[in-house]
């Protein structure tokens, strides 16, 4: 690409979440949203009004064949992105997908081989890898001052009953499937805090069944389930994912240990991100507030994100998400969540689901580099 030049985006789940893409996009100056494409009928004006767009497809394959478009983002339900993914890349075409990547091995297979085939750039839209505290933390690790980083806990607490019943792909393909299907959120830090280390295997356990969906049926997705991780060099993970318990949301709830400190996220509102760092801290008798590192330790773009930045959203979080696509586009650097470090965050899950129906089993984790 130029850098002149802007890329035409075509937008796919346009009319739910793929809408978030827009102000990033716009901000980036290097594309528009140029097609949007949604199955709900009634909806799709509006979406590419509000969007920006000037053409809309109700078919993905339609608008993939017929509008001038040089990449998608793929915002439609989680049994969607693969297959889509797939179509955009066969066809020469860059896609940023939501997350997770895939919801089976075998799809995930067919991904990672499209992606090593095409020349466009595949990215997952980890968007909580861009939150703010968890940038600065992966700051803090590259900068080696947690030491040889061995543990790390992160969880997703959502309850989400009455949404399962308003987006019914919920029912079937995040509460509807036992073991963790929906875990790139907790999983995808942690990852790149143990420095692109990836899961090598994975056992999984339930809490049992104690809600019932509005039908009376069980949801086969145990009230929490817990992920238990062993990372490349031995470290050790545990993730939490639980979409059914009564309770206020917890969705990013991390913690992180090195051999020099240690990471603890806030757990309730008002509370403060707390660190200890020995290098900067001395004796471990205290914790200290993750964001006063923030002026000397937090990357550049993220001390001071522009207007454009911030207006996209999440902090400037998703607008940097967006960039590091486009970027990598436009050849300026390499895609930081790109196909395989999909995979290291996807395919945990996958095989958790396995792990959960074998009596909580350790199983191997497949490196997709090898596939
Ligand atoms: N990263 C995040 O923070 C975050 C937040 C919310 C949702 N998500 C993910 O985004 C995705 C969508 O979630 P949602 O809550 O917007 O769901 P949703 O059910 O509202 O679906 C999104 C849109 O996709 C459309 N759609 C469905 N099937 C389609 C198809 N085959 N072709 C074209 N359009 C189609 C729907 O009509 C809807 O407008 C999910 O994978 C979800 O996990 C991610």
């Amino acid at each position: 690409m130029k850098a002149d030049e802007k890329l035409n985006v075509g937008i796919v789940g346009a009319a739910g979440r793929g809408a978030s893409f827009r102000s990033a996009i716009e901000a980036s100056g290097r594309a528009r949203v140029h097609a949007v494409c949604d199955v709900k009928k009634d909806d799709l004006q509006a979406a590419m009004e509000r969007l920006g767009a000037s053409e809309k497809y109700l078919d993905f394959g339609e608008m993939l064949e017929k509008s001038d478009i040089d990449a998608v983002v793929i915002g439609t339900p989680m049994q969607f992105h693969a297959p889509q993914a797939i179509t955009a890349l066969r066809r020469g075409l860059h896609a940023l997908s939501e997350v997770t990547a895939g919801v089976s091995i075998e799809e995930c297979r067919e991904l990672v081989r499209a992606a090593k085939a095409s020349p466009a750039v595949y990215m997952m839209a980890e968007n909580y890898t861009y939150m703010r505290p968890n940038v600065l933390v992966k700051a803090l690790v590259r900068e080696g001052l947690f030491g040889e980083v061995y543990y790390g806990e992160g969880e997703y607490i959502h309850e989400l009953k009455g949404l399962n019943e308003i987006t019914k792909w919920r029912r079937k393909w995040q509460t509807g499937v036992n073991g963790g299907t929906y875990p790139t959120h907790s999983l995808g830090p942690i990852y790149q805090w143990f420095d692109g280390q990836r899961v090598t295997h994975v056992c999984c356990a339930g809490s049992g069944h104690h809600y019932k969906d509005p039908r009376g049926d069980c949801y086969e997705n145990e009230d929490s389930i817990v992920m238990l991780c062993r990372m490349a060099k031995g470290g050790l993970v545990k993730i939490r994912v639980d979409m059914l318990s009564d309770r206020p949301h917890a969705m990013t709830n991390y913690q992180v240990q090195g051999t020099m400190g240690g990471y603890e996220s806030a757990r309730a509102h008002g509370e403060k991100n707390r660190v200890w760092l020995r290098k900067l801290h001395g004796d471990p008798n205290a914790w200290h507030d993750l964001e006063e590192l923030a002026a000397d330790h937090m990357p550049d773009i993220w001390r001071n994100p522009t207007e454009t930045a911030l207006k996209a959203g999440h902090g400037g979080g998703d607008y940097f998400e967006v960039m590091d696509w486009l970027n990598a586009i436009y050849g300026d650097a390499p895609c930081p969540i790109g196909i395989h470090e999909a995979m290291d965050m996807t395919l945990p899950g996958l095989v958790s689901q396995q792990s959960i129906m074998q009596n909580c089993a350790w199983l191997e984790v497949p490196d997709s580099r090898a596939w």
